[in-house]
């Protein structure tokens, strides 16, 4: 995809019902997200749930990924494949999920705790979720793409976390991943301006120790390269002018989280 594909109002109804089935698919992984559960079983709810509601997984067999989701456990950053080990206590787990509903592609991920985490994963799955927010907030008509990433890299870095530069956000629509790039880093004001009908993925990937990353032989995963954890949130949101229009949302994921610290 070599230009920008802007949208159409309708078109970004359509963006907006494939994020809503991927947000409450996110939900169901968090209903049942514990210690015991493996990541293949997460991986199965999520196939079946998105294709119950008349989707289709957007990332299974996507340039050959095999599965689902991208299920990145504590060190791994993204891409990570779900596999047969059990989740335990204090793991931090990233689950990134793609959506195709009536042909356009919705993208979100969250970063769940499993149980009691330590103070630093704490920390950092607070500090990257916050680096969202504050990235999203920058995707209004009249910014350009690196006040986004400025703001992402300003809240990572001044709390002593590293930025991963390697993978970037992206525009999104009737293809996964369509110009332009959304860097998690910038200079205020600099690259190409945000305009109206522009829908982009923003999504911080933040290391709690060095920003360097390494690609594993699988040709999928990426870890970080000093082992400590990574945290990985992201949103599908479109450009518009005064207030933000996030088409994707954690809040069925956030009910589901406080329901389960009630009990
Ligand atoms: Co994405």
């Amino acid at each position: 995809m070599s230009k920008i594909n802007y949208k159409s109002v309708e078109e970004i109804e359509l963006i907006r019902e494939s994020c809503l089935l991927l947000s409450k698919t996110l939900g169901e992984i968090a209903k049942v997200i514990a210690p015991g559960v493996t990541t293949i079983e997460l991986n199965k709810l999520a196939e079946t749930y998105i294709r119950d509601n008349g989707g289709v997984p957007a990332f299974l067999n996507y340039h050959g990924f095999p599965y689902s989701l991208c299920i990145s456990p504590n060190d791994q950053v993204v891409h990570g494949f779900p596999n047969n080990r059990a989740l335990v206590e204090g793991d931090i787990v990233s689950v990134d999920c793609g959506v195709i509903l009536n042909k356009y592609y919705g993208d979100s991920a969250f970063t769940f705790a499993i149980g009691e985490v330590s103070d630093t994963a704490k920390k950092l799955m607070r500090v990257t979720r916050e680096c969202l927010d504050l990235g999203v907030e920058k995707a209004v008509v009249g910014m350009r793409i690196g006040d986004i990433g400025y703001a992402v890299q300003e809240h990572a870095e001044k709390n002593g976390f590293g930025v991963v530069k390697e993978l970037v956000g992206h525009g999104v629509g009737l293809h996964l991943h369509e110009k332009p790039e959304v860097p998690n880093y910038g200079k205020r004001g600099s690259g190409i301006k945000l305009e109206e009908g522009m829908v982009i993925a923003i999504e911080p990937m933040i290391n709690a120790g060095r920003a360097g990353v390494k690609f594993w032989e699988d040709g999928w995963t990426v870890s970080t390269v000093d082992k400590k954890p990574s945290a990985h949130y992201e949103h599908t949101v479109a450009v518009t002018k005064g207030k933000v229009d996030i088409l994707s949302t954690f809040s069925y994921v956030d009910n589901v989280l406080k329901e389960k610290n009630n009990n």
